[in-house]
């Protein structure tokens, strides 16, 4: 890569010939504001808050369309682009409705805090402002307020170069014009939440989380989504154990800025009817140092006559200690399986060539790799064994009859109903640990809640592997 030597606001600074020059600033410490601007996405040059001067050019540059050459002479603050860039805030705020109080965007919108930073200047606007649509219901997940935005394009953009459904576009002119879907059309593109992150205001929300927290209330923990093998890396925003939002994180490796709409349905986590919890034997509950000398007991007895179904949701730290225990006991029958499968009837997408992958679970790379022999679930034969351990979802329980069943699960499923000992397991955010996603990328979360009545997998197995 051919690197270029240039001059802004008087240092010397080396970057990538072509780069755009608002990344070049950047990544040299100078940050230069923007709206319709965004690093994942084709610059769009409409907003013009990124305006700076050249050396030699007649007339001040957006920043974001200009690339880099040699020799460049820049400068990006001088009194006359503080001015320009004051204009252009006013400029954008003549009609843009007081709504900070109540939109979910403030704390994290662009608008507010360039406007905080770049100008502050009072409104001298006295004459009535163009009020448009507040409530476009675009879909089940997404509502758009007219009024609120600032026509960047970045959500248009996002869904004609990213998601690639091209449902969004801007119509009309000038201080009319909004974006739209095509009359009659709703937004189902399995990204579009997307669009409510690269929104810089608060024009498009997620229905989700609309009017259900502040921001700034929530704490962020860094995760991996389990919801394929991707591994899409998100941030978790979680109060009081209790789950808000889920919004992608960047990894220029994997996901970039992006993730799907099914991988934010953290529902399943606050659903009590099948979710499980406790311990039990037999169906009776009972304290966990109990059933654990029981299944001990069990496992002693039963010894290499017991089969293992391995959870494709288990970490990489659990299914080494898992491996422990299958030595401890000499378990040879050692069974892999998908704990969640593609449901035609859903609405969930299959597998497209962005994101979405057709292993709808976080690490079958991982069991691959500490389980190499393992067998497919559909070879499971429950001849000569007395016992088997099915850990997570989706064994095939009509194969298990006539066997002790020990289930150690997030989910209750139809084992559950035929398990001797049961015991709930973790989902991904009450966990840490790490995964292997289908490019062998090892990555690794930390647990962001806690859950109530349930038990962390991996020190189930240590304390199993002690007691035997
Ligand atoms: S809805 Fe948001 S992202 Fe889309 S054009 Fe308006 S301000 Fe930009
Ligand atoms: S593509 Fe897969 S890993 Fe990424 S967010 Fe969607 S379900 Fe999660
Ligand atoms: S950020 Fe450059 S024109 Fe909008």
């Amino acid at each position: 890569m051919k690197m270029v030597t240039l001059k802004i606001n008087g240092s010397e600074i080396t970057a990538p010939e072509g780069m755009l020059l608002i990344d070049a600033c950047e990544q040299n410490g100078i940050h230069i504001p923007r709206f319709c601007y965004h690093e994942g996405l084709y610059p769009g040059g409409n907003c013009r808050l990124c305006l700076v001067r050249i050396e030699k050019n007649p007339k001040p540059v957006p920043a974001c369309m200009t690339r880099v050459v040699e020799n460049m002479v820049v400068t990006t603050e001088t009194p006359e682009i503080q001015e320009m860039r004051k204009a252009i805030l006013e400029y954008t705020l003549i009609h843009h409705p007081l709504d900070c109080p109540i939109c979910d965007k403030a704390g994290e919108c662009l608008l507010q805090d360039q406007y905080m930073k770049y100008s502050g200047a009072d409104s001298r606007f006295h004459e009535q402002k163009i009020a448009k649509g507040k409530l476009y219901k675009f879909s089940e997940r997404i509502l758009y307020d007219a009024e609120r935005c600032i026509t960047c394009s970045r959500c248009v953009r996002f869904t004609r170069d990213i998601s690639k459904s091209n449902k969004l576009g801007i119509i009309k002119r000038g201080d009319r014009s909004y974006v739209a879907l095509a009359p009659g059309d709703t937004f189902d593109d399995p990204y579009s939440y997307c669009v409510t992150d690269i929104c810089p205001v608060g024009a498009l929300t997620n229905r989700q989380f609309r009017f259900k927290e502040r921001v700034w209330n929530l704490k962020k923990t860094d995760s991996i989504c389990a919801g394929c093998s991707r591994g899409c890396n998100i941030s978790i925003y979680h109060k009081n154990e209790k789950i808000y939002r889920i919004i992608p994180r960047l990894n220029k490796d994997v996901n970039q800025y992006w993730m799907c709409d099914f991988g934010r349905d953290y529902t399943l986590l606050h659903h009590p009817q099948t979710r499980l919890t406790g311990s039990q034997i037999a169906g009776k509950s009972v304290k966990y140092d109990l059933f654990l000398s029981s299944v001990a007991e069990t496992l002693k007895k039963t010894g290499s006559k017991t089969g293992f179904i391995i959870s494709s949701h288990a970490t990489n730290e659990e299914l080494k200690e898992a491996q422990k225990l299958c030595n401890k006991l000499m378990i040879t029958r050692i069974y892999k399986k998908s704990d969640r499968v593609w449901q035609p009837d859903s609405k969930e997408i299959e597998k497209d060539s962005f994101l979405i992958t057709s292993d709808k679970t976080p690490n079958l790379k991982g069991v691959s790799h500490y389980f190499p022999s393992a067998k497919a679930m559909s070879e499971f034969k429950a001849d000569g064994l007395e016992c088997v351990i099915v850990w997570g979802s989706g064994a095939a329980a009509e194969k298990l009859t006539g066997l002790k069943v020990i289930q150690l699960s997030t989910m209750i499923d139809k084992v559950s109903t035929q398990a001797n000992w049961l015991i709930a397991g973790r989902l991904p955010a009450e966990k840490s640990g790490s995964f292997t996603n289908l490019d062998g990328k090892v990555q690794s979360f930390k647990q962001a809640i806690q859950s109530q009545d349930t038990f962390d997998d991996l020190k189930f197995l240590s304390d199993l592997i002690e007691k035997i």
